[in-house]
């Protein structure tokens, strides 16, 4: 077959082809647009449009007027299924219990003899009080009580649940959850947004900080390790605006990743090759779009042997290797000192005789650094970075190099760029809801001023079923040896390399 290795004889491939090799010709040649410049490449045309030729309308439904429709009434996901008769006694019945207790002595207490205080004081101010409940109202009122002096309040339900990624409360009358890639609206609330900001308060100082008028905004984690933001009035006009993303305790591996639909795979096992053969690795993405955990699953084919050294804000990633250092950067304290920098510890990194440097987020001046550690033998660093394409993520990597105030010529930047970075992988959230690998693509190198690049691997999308769930593949581009074949070929490597392609190109037939 044209353009493809001989998979029989791994041991002795074929000189690698100047230009990247031509998809085999099967039934109407079609040739994909395999290498892209970085500056002025238009975007790849629709799959399947007839050039020149605009598809055909779909035929327009019965409905009137979509325009003047009223928008869509937002659906509530019932999680707190308490009246507002309930709330009012707990009102009353919390409010006793705050002027009974002393809420200092209660600090002193571990956490089950505090439960335990303040269960016998509320039993108590309901039988005063003549509160008529069942008991298992009562119970849920104690537990709901527990939670408000000592807990996390109304957000504990949400905290115990494993299938949501994130909590988003917007004021103490709105939160949010994603659940299965969507986002929906609960009827979890918060008494007030004083109750809001104390928990608020409650979360951030767990870690040392603190969050008020005078300093509205703090990044914090949850003892559990999930990601806090929290940005408070007068900056959050409508009340504290509090995000968690919830950390998975059984982060997602290749496997799940491939029962998910979001890699193929013969997909995953070319992500096992580059994470294997110590290709430098940036993974591109929106928010939320799985960057963090399709790192996490790239580091479970590092070698058992290499001394890795993780470098993040906050600390996400869950590495199995035996010989990991985990770094974290620190924001100033209250008197504006004391800040560590990613810059920094990734330029300590370097003192500390690591083999691959992991990034969690490359957003600054850092960027040079770890492009400086790629480029200088530790092959196989990786770091995600929030773009939309991979040619934004490159050209956003030369602009965070230019904002750090490093004065070096564009064309020198774009030559570190191309010297460092092998591989980038695209992660997306699709409008459905699912999150997927969209592309595998090399940097191929610089022709005149421009980065070129090369899809490997692409996701094509098809069509949507009747659910509106998208349907696509998968596909190989037609590339016939990528540039890391030489790599692959180093780690011994190149006879799976070379199975992988082949099974990418079957699914795109
Ligand atoms: N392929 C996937 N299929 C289903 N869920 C996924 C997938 N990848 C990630 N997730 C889930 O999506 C959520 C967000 O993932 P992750 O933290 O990796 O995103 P991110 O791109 O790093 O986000 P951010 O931009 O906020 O750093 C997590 O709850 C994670 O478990
Ligand atoms: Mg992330």
């Amino acid at each position: 077959m044209f353009g493809k290795r001989s998979t029989g004889a791994p041991g002795a491939p074929t000189p690698q082809p100047a230009a990247p090799a031509p998809r085999p010709a099967a039934s109407p040649p079609a040739p994909k647009p395999a290498a892209s410049t970085l500056a002025d490449d238009p975007p790849p045309p629709p799959p399947k449009a007839a050039a020149g030729a605009r598809p055909a309308a779909p035929p327009p439904k019965p409905s009137a007027s979509k325009i003047a429709a009223p928008p869509p009434k937002e659906k509530i996901a019932a999680i707190d299924n308490r009246s507002d008769e309930y709330y009012r006694t707990k009102t009353e019945v919390f409010n006793a219990l705050i002027d009974t207790i002393d809420l200092s002595q209660l600090a002193q207490l571990d956490q089950e003899s505090a439960r335990e205080e303040i269960r016998d004081i509320v039993i108590e101010i309901v039988s005063i009080k003549n509160v008529v409940m069942s008991v298992a109202e009562q119970e849920t009122l104690l537990e709901d009580i527990c939670n408000d002096v000592l807990g996390y309040g109304p957000l504990e339900p949400l905290l115990a649940r494993d299938d949501i990624a994130d909590i988003m409360v917007n004021g103490a009358g709105t939160t949010y959850i994603e659940v299965a890639g969507k986002i929906q609206r609960t009827n979890i609330r918060f008494r007030d947004n004083a109750q809001l900001m104390n928990i608020c308060q409650r979360i951030v100082s767990q870690v040392g900080r603190r969050v008020d008028e005078a300093s509205p905004i703090c990044d914090a984690r949850l003892a559990d390790g999930s990601r806090v933001n929290v940005i408070g009035p007068p900056l959050a006009i409508d009340g504290p605006a509090l995000t968690i993303r919830k950390f998975k305790k059984d982060k997602l591996k290749i496997t799940d990743l491939v029962s998910f639909g979001s890699i193929s795979e013969p997909g995953a096992e070319l992500l096992r090759i580059i994470g294997a053969c110590r290709c430098n690795t940036l993974i591109s993405g929106g928010t939320g779009s799985g960057k963090t955990t399709l790192l996490n699953t790239l580091t479970a084919f590092i070698a058992p042997g290499e001394r890795v050294i993780t470098c993040e804000d906050a600390a996400e990633l869950q590495l199995q290797q035996p010989h990991v250092v985990r770094l974290e950067t620190r924001p100033p304290n209250l008197e504006g000192q004391g800040r560590v920098t990613m810059t920094d510890l990734v330029k300590n990194c370097l003192r500390m005789r690591p083999d691959r440097i992991i990034v969690g987020e490359v957003r600054g001046p850092e960027a040079f650094d770890l492009l400086q550690a790629m480029n200088t033998g530790h092959d196989g660093s990786m770091g995600t970075l929030h773009a939309n394409t991979p040619r934004e993520g490159l050209s956003r990597l030369e602009s965070m190099i230019t904002m750090g105030g490093f004065t070096l010529p564009q064309r020198t930047i774009r030559e570190m760029i191309v010297g460092s970075i092998d591989i980038v992988i695209q992660a997306s959230r699709l409008r459905d809801g699912t999150r997927k690998i969209v592309s595998i693509t090399e940097v191929m190198g610089l022709e005149g001023d421009v980065i070129v690049t090369q899809d490997v691997m692409r996701y094509e999308i098809d069509g949507e079923d009747k659910d509106g769930k998208l349907k696509g593949s998968h596909r190989g581009t037609g590339i016939g040896r990528p540039r890391f074949w030489e790599r692959a070929k180093y780690f011994n490597m190149e006879g799976d390399l070379a199975r992988a392609l082949d099974a990418l190109e079957e699914g795109s037939r």
